[in-house]
């Protein structure tokens, strides 16, 4: 199974034009792992196409990776024991000449409430450790359609439920520029598995932060896209009117490739809100948004009621990044207009927030479809049952008892549901008039009003993610700055920039992310800690992974 030098691969190699083979390692490093640092689609197909290196030796480099790196950052659940096959079976089509698919050997990880057969979706929660899914997520089936690589399954805060990432599963993921703080989340496992180079970019969802947070929180980019743009189908739900599908990348290339093969699975009767895809975007190729146009003459609103403007070690340096990013949009000819409108203040608009009337009966419906467990290895069917398992097999911090206990008595009936859809709507016309009456192009503003908070705070304290959950706007977060150096993060922490649009404007966002990125030069840096290349490693088979459970100290576990 271990690759060879063998004559069809020198031959190729020797068919490569000349700049192609100086550009890459010379003949006698043909051995050498692939490194894996910040990679991209782009590097792993040159790599591929010029036989420098083998689909195997891709996927063994990230595994190596993940093996060398994971018991730091505790960021990847579960490996996918099917990952090495299909790295085989694509290194015989590229020996007989049949490479299709943009994302053709691409190693993915998914957030693990994604069904992708062959693994399990557990949700991080123990009570769910044996959820064996029949069938692949749309998302999921249209990567691997795509050629991606199911390298793995990421941790999460228990059930999207908090933006912590600790889990009874997986324990408490750490950020991998401070391993004193968390990572955000609650796609916090997938942030910090990409910004650490475990795989090329990875899959998150979203109903209030979750796909911003770990990416502010990791100099990642991500989007979250328009509701309706992408069947939310087979992913284990919290609520139909907020949840959104997404991805993180380390550069905005891959994650427009991420959010065109995402996207790509257009209407899906499993997913209703699909039937509103506007005919302008239907399995649209957003590559093309990255070329052309510039930063004159947009109009730009500033949401002042998203910031802290008490300074501290923790608001200072977001507030400073925001004030630079903003003066160098007015020198590069943008308008930047200071919203002051009194809506756009997260705690007031955080008491339209529907979740905890839709979650019961949305995860009693994902729970209730068919999937492959059987008798032998029970799950829990309903809402009820998996909170009524031992209290281990679940983790409920303290901030989430009495949002846990409303839930359970909560539904679509209660009179408050039916006046925040109607508040919802309200703010969704007040959004509209904001951009109108100010001519806007996008509305920018920090993800988090303060630095990612330390392991063992109550909560992901500060974000600003529930304007466009609420009002099911896009959004691409950007990597902004760091803060200064410390002892715990020497290279400083990472802060995210927000940029929202109106609806079904992706394109035009990630045109304005790729044009802002360049005026501020290049802010991503690696991890310090991960920073280093990883032997070569020979696997015959999937190691597994034991995610580090250990969070007795910082949150009492099972006391729901
Ligand atoms: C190329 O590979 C795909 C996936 O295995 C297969 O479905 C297809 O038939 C192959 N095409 C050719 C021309 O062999
Ligand atoms: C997945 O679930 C099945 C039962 O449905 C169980 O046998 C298997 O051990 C689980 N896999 C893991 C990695 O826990
Ligand atoms: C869409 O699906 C949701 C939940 O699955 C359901 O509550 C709603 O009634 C459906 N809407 C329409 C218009 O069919
Ligand atoms: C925006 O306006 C508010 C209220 O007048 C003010 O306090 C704030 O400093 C302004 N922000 C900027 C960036 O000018
Ligand atoms: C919804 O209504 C039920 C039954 O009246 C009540 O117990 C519950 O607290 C209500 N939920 C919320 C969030 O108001
Ligand atoms: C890795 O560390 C070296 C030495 O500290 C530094 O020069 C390099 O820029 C770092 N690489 C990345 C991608 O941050």
């Amino acid at each position: 199974m271990v690759p060879s030098p063998s004559l069809k691969r020198l031959s190729y190699l020797l068919l490569q034009p000349l700049t192609l083979l100086s550009l890459s390692k010379p003949a006698s490093a043909l051995h050498d792992a692939f490194d894996v640092r910040e990679a991209s689609i782009e590097s792993v197909h040159n790599a591929l196409f010029t036989g420098i290196t083998t689909c195997r030796e891709i996927v063994s480099a990230f595994i190596a990776r993940i093996e060398e790196f994971n018991p730091a950052i505790n960021a990847v659940i579960s490996l996918n024991h099917d990952a090495l096959s299909i790295a085989d079976h694509l290194d015989e089509r590229i020996a007989s000449g049949n490479v299709t698919g943009p994302l053709f050997c691409i190693p993915v990880l998914l957030k693990d409430n994604y069904d992708a057969v062959g693994t399990n979706t557990t949700g991080a929660a123990l009570a769910l450790a044996n959820n064996k899914p029949k069938e692949d997520a749309p998302t999921v089936a249209a990567l691997r359609n795509a050629g991606a690589i199911i390298l793995g399954k990421t941790n999460l805060h228990e059930m999207a439920l908090e933006g912590l990432s600790v889990s009874s599963l997986g324990g408490q993921t750490k950020n991998p520029f401070d391993l004193t703080r968390t990572p955000g989340g609650s796609s916090g496992g997938t942030g910090a598995a990409i910004t650490a180079n475990f795989a090329i970019f990875g899959t998150g969802t979203d109903t209030v932060n979750s796909l911003r947070s770990p990416a502010s929180a990791g100099s990642l980019f991500s989007f979250r896209p328009t509701r309706g743009l992408i069947s939310r189908a087979g992913v284990i739900p919290v609520s139909f009117t907020q949840d959104t599908v997404g991805a993180m990348a380390r550069n905005l290339n891959d994650l427009t490739v991420a959010l065109t093969i995402m996207s790509s699975v257009g209407f899906e009767p499993n997913d209703n809100t699909t039937a509103s895809i506007s005919p302008e975007v239907q399995h649209k190729d957003y590559s093309a948004s990255l070329y052309g146009g510039s930063l004159k003459g947009l109009r730009f609103g500033v949401l002042n009621g998203f910031f802290n403007h008490t300074p501290s070690p923790e608001t200072t340096p977001v507030n400073d990044i925001m004030s630079s990013i903003i003066s160098d949009l007015t020198s590069a000819g943008a308008t930047v207009i200071n919203i002051t409108d009194p809506i756009y203040n997260t705690l007031t608009l955080a008491t339209l927030d529907v979740q905890i009337y839709e979650f019961r009966q949305q995860l009693d419906a994902y729970l209730a479809r068919p999937s492959l467990t059987d008798a032998t290895s029970p799950q829990p069917n309903t809402f009820e049952e998996l909170y009524q398992t031992p209290s281990q097999n679940f983790l409920v911090i303290p901030a989430q008892y009495q949002y846990l206990r409303s839930a359970f008595t909560s539904s679509t009936s209660n009179t408050t549901y039916l006046q925040n859809l109607h508040g919802i709507q309200n703010l969704i016309n007040t959004l509209e008039t904001t951009f109108t009456t100010n001519n806007l192009d996008a509305i920018v503003y920090p993800e988090q009003k303060n630095l990612v908070v330390k392991i063992g705070s109550p909560s992901q304290a500060g974000r600003n993610g529930i304007l466009a959950a609420l009002t099911g706007r896009p959004v691409i977060n950007i990597p902004a700055g760091f803060s200064s150096s410390t002892a715990s993060a020497p290279s400083g922490i990472p802060v995210g920039m927000e940029i929202l649009g109106r609806k079904w404007t992706e394109g035009k966002l990630l045109n304005i992310a790729k044009h802002i990125s360049e005026l501020i030069g290049p802010v991503r840096r690696m991890p310090p800690f991960a920073n280093g290349t990883v032997e070569r490693q020979e696997y015959e088979s999937v190691p597994v992974i034991r995610p580090d459970r250990k969070v007795e100290g910082v949150y009492p576990v099972g006391v729901f």
